[in-house]
């Protein structure tokens, strides 16, 4: 029997690029003539049956804006069996048989449990800015928060130059230094702190002390959050210990790089796999992820995108390291 209703929210943190996404699926379903609902506060909602048929106008003036018009939310209550069974009978008393869900992997991990339990399939779309799930070249988000954290940087480089002062500027990343690398490259920094690698004050002491030789007037070190070695403070506190040349300030961005107006480049993302994952729903696909390879949709089980990292790239280390020179 085809498919005919089927839902769509949003869960985990949000990402720009998550409001892209909606439109795509509400539009491909409505095209489609399947009917579509939004769920509010991802799991959340589910479980207390918080949400409404789209219309296409309901997504119309949505595809520029950041955030999620759907909301989001991690839910603890979708973690237990009690909280799924209630999502599941909303879910049947509705008659909605299949869900797109754009999040993270928590949001992939509860959506494999809940069709083991209940057999309602979900096809997901990577929506995190961290870049950090297996499967897709690049997340809903992740861009855009690039982009948002080198124009940060920028504005920190013309004050740090001005005063002649060393800057540790922490972004975010979770547990992944994918936002950090690329930060480090865009913005010209002179090195990158990242939980991937071991973080040797020594060498980055080596490094600032290089320049300041050279005679750069000033100085940029990236720190993803959650280093081993600390947070952008601890980190500076260290390398001041023993190298305290510049004048130090440390920046730390928080979730301005969450917010904004999405990149052309995240809003296609966005658009593309929303359409991609009612497409696999309608052809009874599931627990599948929808990413973007070299160009090209591919599905990836929940299984693999959420266990396996993707690598970071070494080559991205190595430039930053010439480019520091
Ligand atoms: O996963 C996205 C993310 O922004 C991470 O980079 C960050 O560690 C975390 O979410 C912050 O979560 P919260 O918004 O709950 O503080």
């Amino acid at each position: 029997m085809p498919i005919k209703k089927i839902a769509v929210m949003t869960s985990g943190g949000d990402s720009p690029g998550m409001n892209a996404c909606i439109r795509a699926v509400v539009r491909t379903a409505i095209y489609n003539n399947l009917e579509v609902y939004g769920v509010y506060r991802g799991y959340e909602g589910m479980i207390d049956g918080d949400f409404v048929k789209m219309e296409s106008h309901n997504v119309s003036n949505i595809i520029q804006r950041g955030g999620t018009i759907l909301k989001t939310a991690r839910s603890k209550r979708f973690m237990e069996k009690e909280g799924r069974q209630k999502a599941y009978e909303r879910l049947k008393v509705a008659g909605i048989e299949g869900f797109v869900a754009i999040g993270g992997d928590g949001t992939f991990r509860g959506a494999t449990i809940f069709e083991e339990e209940f057999g309602i399939n979900c096809i997901g779309v990577p929506g995190t800015i961290d870049n950090d799930l297996y499967g897709t070249d690049f997340t809903l988000g992740f861009d855009t928060a690039v982009n948002t954290a080198v124009d940060a940087i920028d504005k920190i480089r013309d004050t740090a130059d001005a005063h002649n002062r060393l800057f540790f500027v922490e972004v975010m990343g979770r547990d992944a230094g994918f936002i950090a690398l690329s930060c480090a490259i865009g913005g010209g920094a002179e090195a990158v702190v990242i939980p991937e690698t071991p973080t040797n004050i020594e060498n980055l002491i080596d490094v600032l002390e290089r320049g300041w030789y050279h005679k750069k007037s000033s100085a940029i070190v990236i720190v993803s959050e959650h280093d081993e070695a600390g947070g952008a403070f601890e980190i500076a506190k260290k390398v001041n210990a023993k190298f305290n040349e510049y004048d130090t300030r440390v920046t730390v961005l928080g979730h301005i790089q969450r917010g904004g107006n999405p990149t052309v480049r995240d809003r296609i993302l966005g658009s593309t796999l929303g359409m991609a994952a009612v497409e696999a729903l309608m052809e009874g696909k599931k627990n599948m992820m929808a990413g973007m390879i070299n160009g090209e949709v591919v599905f990836t089980p929940f299984a693999n995108a959420t266990k396996h990292h993707m690598e970071i790239n070494q080559q991205m280390l190595k430039l930053v390291e010439i480019l520091s020179l």
